[in-house]
């Protein structure tokens, strides 16, 4: 069975409320049961976290040495800032992917720099909740037949 982590970098807890207009209104919480559902039907174990803060991020990505096969991500504003996260990456080796609900690309310049794009497998962005679920189908690809 392939295992999955998913990672929601800050303000992510408050999907539902957080402008509405630009994230909609689906809960994180909503967002973690589709795709709990969707593992299930993919035969995949998934585990997902949702933190706030950098560090936390990059504790989570090294313990997922050895127990997660693909690592789906949405580090929310520390895409743009953050060199410590892409180290993570780079230094586990664990396949990535990089999701985002919005089309940053539609959004502010400095949302159009991503310091992940070049160690991530492959980017999902603008679909909404959907990228995660996009995501998580596009991971299948990555894990041990
Ligand atoms: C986001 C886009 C980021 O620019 C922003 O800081 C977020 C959410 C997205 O999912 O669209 O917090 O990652």
């Amino acid at each position: 069975m392939g295992r999955v982590l998913v990672l929601h970098g800050p303000n992510l807890n408050l999907l539902g409320s957080r402008e509405p207009e630009v994230y909609g209104s689906v809960k994180l919480e909503e967002i973690d049961a589709a795709l709990a559902g969707l593992a299930r039907e993919l035969n995949l174990e998934l585990r997902s976290v949702q933190t706030n803060h950098e560090g936390e991020l990059v504790d989570q990505i090294q313990q997922a040495r050895g127990w997660a096969e693909v690592i789906i991500i949405n580090p929310a504003a520390y895409t743009h800032t953050s060199v410590a996260i892409p180290d993570a990456l780079k230094a586990v080796g664990i396949p990535a992917i990089e999701v985002h609900l919005s089309n940053v690309y539609a959004r502010e310049e400095f949302r159009q720099r991503s310091y992940l794009a070049g160690v991530v497998r492959g980017r999902i962005l603008g679909f909404g909740p959907e990228s995660y679920l996009l995501a998580l189908r596009a991971a299948r690809q990555f894990l041990p037949q």
